[in-house]
């Protein structure tokens, strides 16, 4: 039997993962759009066609980003840290001190990687363990990069989105030795010449891969298929690179275990629900500076992001419709207090059109001509297939770019919409993230990593596997403590008589 996931003594350690089911989950129509971006084709070609989550614009940290002239691009710099190492390539090492503050501040919402530090300072988990990762390079991802440090790993990091990397972030990772290869602004060459900088190294053979959106595992499926004789590894957390990975599980050609940690209980329950309850609120003030009270909106979708967006706008006094295609989470919106309607039966009234289904063509053209004059339209779903922008971009329309993000889209007879960021999701484009919410998510990637780099020989197959509920469950605890919150502990009586380890899991591993 292997190391447990909290690889030490706590409440939790008596259960481990071999159990685990690769449960397969199926995924609906996940064919994307992908953006249409100029792309500066540089003189190495390396590229393909650049996925959805490389491109998706995520602007949360565009404020913080280095706005210098500088033309030149990174790769023809040289670069060195002050302690003389040049295995990075990054916008700016000047940047370091500034980046550092930024990953400080974000130290003090993430407390689990923290907590999980303190108690690598006695064993470290990931010794020996060589990491490429593949996220976006954020003062909280620069947490989760850290950690993975502090319990042993050595990591080489690219970013996952060509305009999402917090050059001070990079260059703080770069200064503390980090081999980081990323900056805000890649080309799509760029893009992938970093993810072939940190997996190609002569005498550097990555164990595990932590990747976010699948683009790292291609490239590696793609140039290097032999690295995977000796990964241990991948731990995904994207519904884009998840899909990947169960498409190549069906095809038989998935040659390492996977842990799927986008479908995790605490994954889909906070990023899903709280995310997108703050930062709907937050998207749309920074873009138009509406006021909430008393306004009508609609919500297409009762899911958990469609719950968090109506709470958030509920709660700030505004009139609340949901449209919704399944029963059950129709009737969840009605028992919630929301009016249940067709999105024709309010599209003349509303001042604010929200969708978040995940499917496509939510709000379609003939939507949008019955719109009143200064509607507010966005999405807060994955990709940018919900609203029909395509059908506004017609000779009689005139767009007008009024703020960064902020489209009016004009009809001959002077009615006009506020479209947000094109289409695409709102809060990653236009807001930041709630930092608490990324660590719970980091800390079950850091824990998936560990797992699957200690399980012994034969505990998983080559498949994707989901996280057990225990897991969840310990992720929950580690940030509780923030909170000052008391859990109630089962006694002995009342485990038996619930059929539960008084440790856990305290829930099947079907709930949600
Ligand atoms: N913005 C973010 O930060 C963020 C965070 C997590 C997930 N997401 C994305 O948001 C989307 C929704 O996620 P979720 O977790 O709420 O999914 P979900 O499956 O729980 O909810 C989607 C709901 O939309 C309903 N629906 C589908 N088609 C519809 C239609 N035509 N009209 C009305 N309702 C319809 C479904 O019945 C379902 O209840 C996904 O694309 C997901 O990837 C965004």
């Amino acid at each position: 039997m292997g190391r447990c996931v909290c690889w030490g003594p706590c409440g939790y350690h008596n259960v481990h993962l071999h159990g685990t089911v690769g449960v397969q989950i199926q995924f609906a129509d996940q064919k994307q759009e992908f953006n249409k971006r100029p792309t500066k084709i540089g003189r190495r070609s390396l590229s393909r066609s650049i996925s959805q989550s490389s491109t998706d614009s995520y602007s949360s940290a565009a404020s913080y980003t280095d706005s210098s002239d500088d033309e030149t691009s990174p790769r023809d710099k040289q670069q060195k840290n002050s302690k003389g190492s040049s295995d990075f390539c990054i916008k700016n090492i000047k940047q370091t001190d500034f980046g550092r503050r930024e990953i400080e501040i974000a130290e003090q919402e993430m407390p689990a990687l923290m907590a999980l530090r303190k108690r690598a300072q006695g064993e470290k988990p990931l010794a020996g363990a060589k990491v490429v990762g593949c996220t976006h390079i954020t003062a909280q991802t620069a947490v989760l990069i850290e950690t993975l440090t502090a319990l042993g790993a050595q990591c080489r990091w690219a970013a996952c989105n060509i305009y999402s990397t917090q050059n001070e972030v990079a260059a703080a990772l770069a200064e503390r030795g980090l081999s980081v290869f990323a900056w805000k602004g890649e080309s799509e060459d760029d893009f992938w010449w970093c993810i072939d900088r940190c997996v190609n190294l002569e005498g550097w053979q990555p164990k595990m891969i932590l990747d976010d959106g699948g683009d790292l595992t291609h490239w590696i499926y793609k140039k290097y298929p032999n690295m995977f004789k000796k990964i241990k590894g991948i731990v995904e957390e994207s519904v884009t690179g998840v899909h990947r990975l169960y498409q190549l599980s069906k095809a038989g050609k998935l040659c390492v275990p996977a842990m799927n940690v986008n479908d995790s209980v605490t994954k889909q329950k906070f990023d899903n629900l709280y995310c997108c309850r703050e930062s709907i609120l937050d998207g749309l003030k920074r873009t138009t500076d509406v006021m909430f009270g008393g306004k009508q909106a609609v919500v297409c979708g009762y899911g958990e992001v469609g719950k968090g967006c109506s709470a958030a706008l509920k709660a700030m006094g505004a009139i609340v419709y949901v449209t919704e295609i399944d029963p059950i989470c129709a009737l969840q919106a009605c028992m919630d207090g929301f009016r249940l309607v067709k999105l024709s039966e309010v599209i003349r009234q509303v001042d604010i059109v929200i969708t978040c289904t995940g499917n496509k063509n939510v709000v379609v053209r003939e939507n949008l001509d019955r719109m009143k004059n200064g509607c507010i339209v966005c999405n807060m779903g994955h990709s940018n297939t919900e609203i029909d922008v395509a059908s506004l971009r017609t000779p009689e329309l005139t767009w007008e770019r009024v703020r960064s993000q902020v489209d009016h889209v004009i009809w001959p007879d002077g009615k006009r919409i506020v479209l947000l960021a094109e289409g695409r999701l709102l809060n990653l484009s236009c807001s930041t993230v709630p930092t608490f919410v990324l660590s719970i998510t980091a800390t079950t990637q850091a824990l998936a990593l560990i797992e699957l780099y200690n399980a012994p020989e034969g505990r998983y197959k080559q498949d994707v596997y989901l996280l057990p509920k225990k897991m969840d469950e310990y992720v929950a605890s580690l940030h509780l403590p923030t909170f000052d919150a008391h859990l109630t502990e089962l006694s002995e009586e009342q485990a038996k008589y619930l059929g539960l380890n008084k440790n856990g899991p305290f829930k099947p591993n079907y709930y949600r």
